[in-house]
C-alpha cells in the first residue's frame, strides 16, 4: 500500500468513524429531539477543542451475527476538550451503534478517560443514553459495569464527576451516574429506573409512564437521584457549563476566581427589613442569598428536592462558595430526613473540593412527627451533623434567625468547628421555641392559673425577652458577633479572606462511619 492509499484509508476510517450506526439510526435520534453524541460534544465542549480516543476500537463479539458487524468506536465516543478553556474527559455513548448499550470494549473506553482523569486531575463528563448492558455479550457487559462502578467510586472526591442523562438509563446502569457527584437529566427525553414501567406492573401491579417513573421531574422532586432538570439538551449543557465553572479542577485546587464588578463593601439596606415582624411569618431565603452574593446569582442544586433547606453555589468576592440555608419559605425552614440528606451531601462535596460553606440558619428544629421518627430522622439527621462535623473547608454561619434545639448545634454552630458564627440582631437562640418552652417548664403554674391564656402570653413574652436573642449566646462566645443584616457581605468577605490560609485535619483513619 502506497503512503496516499494509507491516508486515504485513514480519511475513509474517521468518515465511517463519524457516521456511528449510519444515516438512518441519526435520522431516528434527530426525530426523538436528541443530538447524536458527536453533536452533544461539539454543543459541550469550546469549539473545536475535542481530540478523540480510541476511535477505530470495535467489538469482540461473534455470537448472535455480530461478527458481521463491528461498528468503529463501539457506541461510545471518548476524549478530551475544554469548557471554557479548562480540560475536562468525556464520554457519549451513541445509541445510534447497538442503541449506545455497553460492551466489554465499551466499557474499557470509559475506564481508559476515567483513569486519566483521575491521573491528570480534570473532570469527568459522562453523556448517558444507552439500552443498558449489551445483551449479546452477557456477563461480560455486566463485568464492564462494575468496572466503571469502580473507577466512579475510586474518583469519587478526587476529580469532580458529572453525569447527563440523555436517553435511557435503566437497570444495574444508573448506578454509574448514582456514583457521580451531580446528575443533570432532560426533560421527557431522559429516564433512569432500577425496573422499568413493564416490570413494575408485572411485580406491584402498578400502572406508571416512563416520566412518571423515571423522568427529570420525578428525580429531581422525589427521589432526589437528580440534581438539575434541563428543558432541553442545550439547556443541559449550560448548565454543565454554569457549573463547572464553580469548581476546582481536582481535590487539590482550589476552584478559579471569577473577577467580579459587584464591590466587596457593598451593603443592602434592603436586608435590614427582610425578617418579618412575627417571628412565624415566612420570607424567602432565596432572597437574602441573592443580595449577599456577587451579581445576585446563585445556582441552585436540587431546587425541587426538601424545598425547606436550600443548596447551591454563589461567589463572594469572585471566589466560589457553596452555601447551604434554611427556607423559612417552606415547611418553616424545618430539619426533616430529606432536608438532612441533601445538605450532607453537598456539604461532603463542597468539603471534597475546596469549596468554603457559608450556612444561612433560621431553624426552628428538627421535624416531629410519628412519620419522621420511624423513617429515622435520627440516623439521616446525624447524616448532615456528620457532614458538617467533618468538613475542614473554611466554615461560615449567619444566624438570621431562629437556632433552635439540636438544630442549633448541627447547623454549623461554633461547637462543631465553626469558623465564624455571625449572628443578626433579629436572631433567637434558645433550647426549643418559647411556647413549647413555657408549656413544658410552667406546666403546672399554667395547670393552677385562673387565666392561663394571659399568663401563658406573658410567660411567652418574658421567655423570648430572655431567651430569643443572640446576647445570651454571645456573652458566651458561641457567637462571634452580632452584625447588621446591611453589612452581611462585606463581613463575609472579609472572613473568607481571613480564612484563606486555614489548616485543619481530621485524625488519621481509613474512613469514618457516615450514619448511612
Ligand atoms: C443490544 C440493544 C440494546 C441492548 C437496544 N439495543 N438496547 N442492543 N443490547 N441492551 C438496540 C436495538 O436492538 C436497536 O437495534 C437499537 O439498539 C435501538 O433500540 P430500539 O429498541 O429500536 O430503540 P427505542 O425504541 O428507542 O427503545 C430504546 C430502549 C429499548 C427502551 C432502550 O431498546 C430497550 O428496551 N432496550 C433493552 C433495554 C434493556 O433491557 N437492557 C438491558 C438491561 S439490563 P437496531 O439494530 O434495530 O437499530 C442491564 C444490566 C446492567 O443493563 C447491569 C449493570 C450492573
Amino acid at each position: 500500500m502506497s503512503h496516499n492509499e494509507r491516508f486515504e484509508l485513514l480519511q475513509q476510517m474517521r468518515e465511517k468513524a463519524l457516521l456511528g450506526g449510519g444515516e438512518e439510526r441519526i435520522r431516528r435520534q434527530h426525530q426523538k429531539g436528541k443530538y447524536t453524541a458527536r453533536e452533544r460534544l461539539e454543543l459541550l465542549l469550546d469549539k473545536g477543542s475535542f481530540r478523540e480516543l480510541d476511535p477505530f476500537v470495535t467489538h469482540r463479539s461473534s455470537d448472535f451475527g455480530l461478527d458481521q458487524n463491528r461498528p468503529l468506536g463501539d457506541g461510545v465516543v471518548t476524549g478530551y476538550g475544554t469548557v471554557d478553556r479548562r480540560l475536562v474527559y468525556v464520554y457519549a455513548q451513541d445509541f445510534t451503534v447497538f442503541g449506545g448499550s455497553l460492551s466489554e470494549t465499551h466499557a474499557e473506553k470509559i475506564c481508559k478517560v476515567m483513569d486519566m482523569a483521575m491521573r491528570n486531575g480534570a473532570p469527568i463528563l459522562g453523556l448517558n443514553d444507552s439500552g443498558g448492558a449489551r445483551i449479546q455479550e452477557g456477563v461480560v457487559s455486566l463485568g464492564g459495569y462494575a468496572d466503571i462502578f469502580l473507577k466512579n467510586t475510586l474518583a469519587s472526591g478526587v476529580v469532580p464527576q458529572l453525569s447527563l442523562i440523555l436517553g435511557p438509563c435503566a437497570g444495574g446502569a444508573v448506578y454509574s451516574p448514582a456514583l457521580t457527584d451531580f446528575i443533570i437529566m432532560v426533560k421527557e427525553t431522559s429516564h433512569m429506573f432500577v425496573t422499568g414501567p413493564e416490570v413494575v406492573k408485572t411485580a406491584t401491579h402498578e400502572d406508571v409512564s416512563f416520566e412518571e417513573l423515571g423522568g427529570a421531574y420525578t428525580h429531581a422532586s422525589k427521589s432526589g437521584v437528580s440534581h438539575f432538570v434541563a428543558d432541553n439538551e442545550e439547556d443541559a449543557t449550560f448548565m454543565v457549563q454554569q457549573l463547572l465553572s464553580y469548581l476546582p479542577q481536582n481535590n487539590l485546587e482550589d476552584p478559579p476566581y471569577v473577577a467580579t464588578t459587584d464591590d466587596p463593601l457593598r451593603q443592602d439596606p434592603e436586608l435590614d427589613d427582610i425578617i418579618p415582624d412575627h417571628p412565624k411569618e415566612p420570607y424567602d431565603m432565596r432572597e437574602v442569598i441573592r443580595r449577599v452574593c456577587d451579581e445576585g446569582v446563585f445556582l441552585e442544586v436540587h431546587e425541587h428536592y426538601a424545598q425547606n433547606i436550600l443548596v447551591g453555589f454563589g461567589r463572594l468576592g469572585g471566589r466560589s462558595i457553596g452555601i447551604v440555608a434554611q427556607q423559612p419559605a417552606v415547611l418553616a425552614g424545618v430539619l426533616d430526613i430529606n432536608a438532612s440528606i441533601k445538605g450532607g451531601r453537598f456539604i461532603r462535596f463542597c468539603d471534597a473540593f475546596n469549596i468554603p460553606i457559608i450556612t444561612f440558619e433560621d431553624v426552628p428544629g428538627f421535624m416531629p412527627g410519628v412519620a419522621q421518627e420511624h423513617g429515622g430522622i435520627i440516623r439521616n439527621g446525624a447524616k448532615l451533623l456528620y457532614a458538617y462535623c467533618e468538613a475542614t473547608v473554611p466554615k461560615i454561619t449567619v444566624i438570621t434567625r431562629k437556632a433552635y434545639g439540636g438544630a442549633y448545634c448541627v447547623m454549623n454552630s461554633k461547637h462543631i468547628r465553626g469558623d465564624l458564627v455571625l449572628a443578626w440582631p433579629t436572631a433567637e437562640i434558645a433550647v426549643m421555641g418559647p411556647e413549647s418552652a413555657v408549656n413544658i417548664i410552667y406546666k403546672r403554674q399554667l395547670a393552677q392559673s385562673a387565666d392561663p391564656d394571659t399568663e401563658r402570653a406573658r410567660l411567652v413574652a418574658e421567655y423570648r425577652q430572655k431567651f430569643a436573642n443572640p446576647y445570651v449566646a454571645a456573652s458566651r462566645g458561641y457567637i462571634d458577633d452580632v452584625i447588621q443584616p446591611h453589612e452581611t457581605r462585606p463581613r463575609l468577605i472579609n472572613a473568607l479572606e481571613m480564612l484563606r490560609n486555614k489548616r485543619d485535619t481530621n485524625p488519621f483513619k481509613k474512613h469514618g462511619n457516615i450514619p448511612l
